[in-house]
């Protein structure tokens, strides 16, 4: 200790208090920036629990509505549907058809909430298909990459019909953005906006959200999807779902992938989104119910780190909880 110098630089006198700490924050967290998934199941009685997502749950008609409420009271800025039908094809023919589930919540949502609500719909075929696929399958069983693009063009015009105020084009099937575009704007539904799940990985994140959409896959999605081996590939989909016409580019998983939101956030023009998906909500409610972490700390740090990457909006199962939470700590200022 003899030589000691007493250090010049000290960057720890700005963590000195909780005051200073929240005064040069860089990130912070606001619920217009968190959009909440929703689930809806075809069919009467009550909602019904989701095993490996705690505090998820399928919704009947009737509680999406008062789910919905509550989130959109709390301020989050969007809610992003899936639906769950009572019966599936080959086709998914449930996507399309007006009294499908998901079409039928969207016009519930939007003649009850109007446009104080944010509404969105993913638009795939899998939670349709009775192959589980994001597309139509040829003879042979591969996706059939044109054939199902048509199947999202109509799926885009039903959605938009029962009142999506945007699409979410999820099953990274090629020219699906543009095509999507070209027939929304032929039905006359220019102002639709379309949030392509542009850089999606073929992750194992997604384990939980299979059980939440009773999902019929076998197989994987790997054909489609992307390797998780690969950053640069992220580039060239963004580009290419941007030069089609998207409007927001969406990275999914999150946290495994913030390099890939980082790098996005650095090379477009356009809101970057990420989807904090099922898995991750799960290692998180799975660990803290064991008390290994601390839940709410974990949960606020996830999405800062989410956020501190690059992305403007984020998914999150968490949207309405911690919006609440953000606006309780409002009121305490
Ligand atoms: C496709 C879709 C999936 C998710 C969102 N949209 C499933 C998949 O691609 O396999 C996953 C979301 C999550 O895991 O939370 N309809």
């Amino acid at each position: 200790m003899e030589n000691f110098t007493a250090p010049e630089h000290r960057p720890r006198r700005l963590r000195r208090t909780p005051a200073l700490r929240r005064l040069v924050a860089e990130t912070r967290l606001h619920p217009a920036d968190l959009i909440l998934p929703l689930f809806v199941k075809e069919g009467i009685g009550e909602p019904s629990a989701i095993t490996s997502m705690p505090g998820v749950v399928q919704h009947t008609r009737d509680s999406l509505k008062r789910a919905a409420a509550q989130a959109i009271s709390a301020g989050v800025g969007g809610l992003m549907l899936f639906g769950i039908p009572a019966h599936r094809d080959s086709i998914g023919s449930g996507a399309t058809d007006p009294d499908g589930i998901l079409n039928v919540a969207l016009r519930d949502l939007k003649s009850e909430f109007g446009d104080a609500a944010v509404l969105m719909a993913d638009l795939c075929l899998d939670e349709f298909t009775d192959h589980g696929h994001c597309g139509v399958l040829t003879a042979s069983g591969a996706v059939d990459n044109d054939a199902t693009v048509k199947r999202y063009q109509e799926m885009g015009i039903a959605q938009a019909a029962a009142g999506a105020d945007v699409v979410g084009p999820s099953g990274m099937m090629d020219g699906q953005v543009g095509a999507i575009r070209s027939s929304l704007d032929a039905a006359g539904y220019t102002d639709t906006v379309i949030l392509a799940y542009a850089a999606k990985y073929a992750s194992a994140f997604y384990g939980p959200f299979r059980e939440a959409v009773d999902s019929a896959l076998t197989g994987d999605r790997r054909s489609y999807q992307q390797d998780s081996a690969n950053r640069r590939e992220s580039l060239r989909e963004v580009a290419l779902d941007i030069a089609e016409g998207a409007d927001v580019v969406m990275v999914k998983p999150a946290m495994s992938y913030l390099d890939i939101v980082a790098d996005v956030a650095g090379s477009v023009d356009v809101p970057v989104a990420a989807y904090q998906v099922s898995g991750e909500y799960s290692m998180i409610e799975a660990a803290a119910a064991r008390g290994w972490i601390d839940r709410n700390r974990a949960i606020v740090e996830s999405l800062l780190s989410i956020q501190r990457a690059g992305a403007s909006l984020t998914l999150t199962y968490w949207a309405a909880e911690v919006a609440g939470w953000l606006n309780q700590e409002a009121g305490t200022r």
